[in-house]
C-alpha cells in the first residue's frame, strides 16, 4: 500500500496567508498541517509516500517535510505543472503508483481517527475503491454522494447547486489500480478539472464496487481562515498535554493543558490552556486565552491573544488591546499608540506590518 498526498493548488481562498506559504504548511497547534496527513499514512504502515507538489509552492513542501528520513521511509515528489484536478493529479502520479493500491489524502483534510482501520477494511475487502462521507450542512462546497436503504453508493457529484443529500466526500480515498481505468475515461469538469468524484462515479458504472464509510468523528478541510481556527481549535483541545520546557516567573498563572517550548519565557503572564506556544518566545504582562497557538521566536507584550494563530517570529509588543478569532502570519509586526482598550480581528499575511494610531 503506498500514499499519495495532495499538496499542490495555489490556496487562493487563504490569501494573503497563502502569497507566502503553501496552505498545507501552515500550522495547526504549531505543527504543519501536511505533517498530520503524513503521520496518519505511516500510522497505518505506510512506508512510501508520494507528494503532488505544484510549481508555486513545491520548494517550500519538500523543504518542510524532506525525503521522509525524519519519520524512517521514503517520501518522493511529484510536480502537477497546472491544478487541473484531483483526478488529474493521480494520473501524474502514476509511475510512482504502478498497479499498488494507495490511499489518496488531501492536504489540506484534518480526521479525527487516522487512516488504520480503512486500510485494513479496504485490504480485507473486495471493494476496487472506499470513500470517506461526513454529513456536512454545506453539501454544495464538496462532492456528495446519495446511498440507498443499504448503504450502497447510489450516485456521486461533485459540488452540486442541488445537492440531493448532505453527505460530502471527505478527502481521503482508498483505491486499487482500476481507478487508472476509470481515469482514463473521463473528461474535465464544469470547472475544467478532471475530478476524482467523476472518476469514482464512473467506476461505479463500468461495473467495479466502491465501498462507504460515513465518519462520525470529526473531519476538517482548512480552506478558509476560520476552518484553520477550527481546525486548531479541535486539535488543541483533544492532543495538547501539559509540556512547560520554557520559564515562568512568580508573577505568572498557568492552568489546563498548556505546553510551552524550551527557551521560551513568561514574565507575568496568565495563560490558560489548551494552548500551545513555540520555543524562544517572550510574552511579557500578557494573557493567552484558550484555543492559542503561537510559533517560535514570538514576542508579546501587553495583549490578550484568544483563539488565535499567530505564526512564528511576530512581534504584538506594547498592544494594550484583545486579539481574537485571528490568523497572523510570519514575522508580523502590530503595535499600537494608545492605551484605550480595544478588540480585533484579524487575517494578516506574512511580514505585515501595522500600526494602530
Ligand atoms: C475536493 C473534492 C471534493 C471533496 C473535498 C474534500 O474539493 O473535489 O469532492 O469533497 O475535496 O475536502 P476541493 O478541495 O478541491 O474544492
Amino acid at each position: 500500500m503506498k500514499g499519495l498526498i495532495l499538496s499542490g493548488g495555489k490556496g487562493t481562498r487563504m490569501r494573503p496567508i497563502t502569497h507566502t506559504a503553501a496552505k498545507q504548511l501552515l500550522p495547526v497547534a504549531n505543527k504543519p498541517i501536511l505533517y498530520y496527513g503524513v503521520e496518519a499514512l505511516i500510522d497505518a504502515g505506510i512506508k512510501e509516500i508520494g507528494i503532488i507538489i505544484s510549481p508555486e509552492t513545491g520548494e517550500d513542501v519538500k523543504g518542510c517535510v524532506g525525503n521522509g528520513d525524519r519519520w524512517g521511509i521514503r517520501v518522493e515528489y511529484i510536480l502537477q505543472a497546472e491544478p487541473a484536478g484531483l483526478a488529474h493529479a493521480v494520473k501524474t502520479a502514476q509511475d510512482f503508483l504502478g498497479d499498488d493500491p494507495f490511499v489518496m489524502y488531501l492536504g489540506d483534510n484534518l480526521i479525527k481517527d487516522g487512516v488504520g482501520p480503512l486500510v485494513e477494511r479496504f485490504q480485507k475487502g473486495s471493494a476496487d475503491a472506499f470513500i470517506l462521507l461526513k454529513e456536512v450542512e454545506n453539501p454544495s462546497s464538496f462532492g456528495v454522494a446519495v446511498l440507498d436503504e443499504k448503504g450502497g453508493i447510489v450516485v456521486l457529484e461533485e459540488k452540486p447547486a442541488q445537492p440531493k443529500s448532505n453527505l460530502a466526500l471527505v478527502g481521503v480515498y482508498l483505491f486499487n489500480k482500476e481507478i487508472h481505468k476509470a481515469i482514463s475515461l473521463i473528461k474535465p469538469s464544469r470547472r475544467g478539472e478532471l475530478e476524482i468524484t467523476d472518476a469514482i462515479q464512473k467506476l461505479i458504472d463500468i461495473g467495479h464496487k466502491v465501498d462507504s464509510h460515513i465518519l462520525r468523528s470529526w473531519w476538517l478541510d482548512t480552506g478558509k481562515k476560520d476552518d484553520m481556527l477550527e481546525a486548531n481549535r479541535v486539535v488543541l483541545d483533544e492532543m495538547v498535554d501539559v509540556n512547560i520546557a520554557g520559564s515562568i516567573d512568580e508573577g505568572s498563572r498557568v492552568s489546563g493543558r498548556v505546553a510551552i517550548g524550551k527557551g521560551t519565557q513568561l514574565k507575568n503572564c496568565t495563560v490558560r490552556g489548551p494552548a500551545v506556544i513555540g520555543e524562544d518566545c517572550i510574552l511579557e504582562n500578557s494573557y493567552v486565552g484558550p484555543f492559542t497557538s503561537i510559533g517560535d521566536r514570538a514576542r508579546v507584550s501587553f495583549a490578550e491573544i484568544e483563539h488565535c494563530i499567530l505564526r512564528e517570529d511576530c512581534k504584538i509588543t506594547d498592544f494594550h488591546g484583545r486579539i481574537a478569532d485571528s490568523l497572523i502570519g510570519v514575522n508580523v509586526e502590530l503595535t499600537r499608540g494608545d492605551n484605550r482598550p480595544v478588540a480585533y480581528r484579524l487575517m494578516l499575511g506574512d511580514d505585515s506590518k501595522v500600526e494602530v494610531v
